[in-house]
């Protein structure tokens, strides 16, 4: 297949891309496209056909849903049913923007869009390129991150050419995305709701709405619970090592001169403050500690640059879990404990 690129780059342009793009979801084909967390590979919702080329495209098990996409928040009834009234405060409250929540589905939306399930991920992203396709395309649409299963997720076009190229009919660039890591989920199925996986919007700012939100314990995802958890999920290449501690600029060090006369290739994660103190083959800066969301903002990109680079080990250290933070350090452990692999 031929990948059209497409960089969104004024207007006019734009317009004529977005209809463009649109009509190829309303054919049945896939568009690559940002959003303000990473880029997402989108397909019509409704078009059982069109789901299933998602999953061939990114190589990823049919029984892992989708997440569906709206551009209004009247369009949420149309693909599910039950919606307690929580779930509407946080609508009003948090989309457009970085949260997926989890209902039952509506009979008509096809089971292959949601890998089988009765319950349907819904999301209204806040990017207007996201937006202005999703009208274009129908107002559902489909759409997992956009890398190949098990890498990590794209947030710019680069990298999203860099695993679909070739897969996908047309690629939609607008520059860097705004978050970096994935959505918040949340599932309203269940009393009380649950955070399934954490993202921007935070476990304190859900609760100032749900009280008895609880956490999903990380290490305790079971599968049926959050079928993507089980998954490799957000890794690079090489395997990769979380460091704590109070000398652990030292402790990392270390083990790089170690693996070095080993003959490996080492890479080391690290904050601005402590990058002058690394000698390694190749080091990321994710960016100040004092701003934890340029550090999510930079997790993907860095952890693809080590992949880019060759190394054969990284090693990370562990950054303050608080605010995005602590959606910053779940990624990091899940690349850290790879288990299974799809
Ligand atoms: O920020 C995001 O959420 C991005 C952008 C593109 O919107 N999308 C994204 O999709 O991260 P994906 O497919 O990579 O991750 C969605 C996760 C998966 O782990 C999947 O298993 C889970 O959501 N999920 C989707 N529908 C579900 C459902 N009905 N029940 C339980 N988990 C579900
Ligand atoms: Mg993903």
């Amino acid at each position: 297949m031929n990948t059209e690129y497409l960089r969104i780059t004024d207007e006019r342009a734009d317009a004529d891309a977005i209809r463009r793009a649109g009509a190829v979801i309303q054919d049945g084909g896939l568009v690559a496209f940002p959003t303000e967390t990473v880029y997402g590979l989108g397909a019509d919702a409704f078009n059982a056909e069109a789901a299933q080329k998602i999953y061939a495209a990114k190589g990823r098990p049919s029984d892992n849903p989708l997440i569906v996409h709206i551009a209004d928040i009247a369009s949420l009834d149309e693909v599910a049913c039950d919606v307690p009234d929580q779930a509407r405060q946080l609508a009003e409250r948090f989309w457009p923007g970085p949260l997926t929540m989890i209902f039952r589905k509506c009979e008509n939306l096809p089971k292959e869009t949601t890998g089988g399930r009765d319950t349907v991920a819904v999301r209204f992203p806040s990017n207007t390129c996201a937006q202005a396709l999703i009208a274009a395309a129908g107002g559902f649409v489909a759409a997992p991150s956009a890398n190949v299963s098990g890498r990590p997720s794209p947030t710019n076009g680069t990298d999203v050419m860099e695993d679909l190229d070739g897969r996908v009919d047309i690629v939609l660039d607008d520059g860097e995305t705004v978050v970096g890591l994935e959505s918040t989920i949340i599932d309203m199925t269940c009393e009380p709701p649950e955070i399934l996986r954490p993202g921007a919007v935070t476990v304190d700012q859900i609760r100032e709405i749900i009280p008895a939100v609880v956490q999903h314990a990380s290490g305790a995802d079971d599968e049926a619970r959050a079928p993507g958890m089980k998954y490799r999920h957000y890794a690079p290449k090489a395997p990769l090592h979380l460091c704590n501690g109070a000398v652990v600029v030292d402790q990392i060090q270390m083990a790089c001169d170690e693996d070095k006369q080993k003959g490996l290739k080492t890479g080391v994660l690290t904050c601005t403050e402590n990058a002058p103190f690394y000698r390694a083959d190749c080091v990321q800066v994710l960016g100040s500690e004092r701003k934890p969301e340029e550090m999510a903002h930079r997790l993907y990109s860095c952890l693809r640059a080590f992949d880019r680079a060759g190394v054969d080990v990284i090693y990370s250290e562990c950054f303050n879990p608080e605010g995005i933070g602590y959606a910053l350090m779940n990624r990091l452990e899940k690349a850290e404990n790879q288990t299974e692999t799809e």
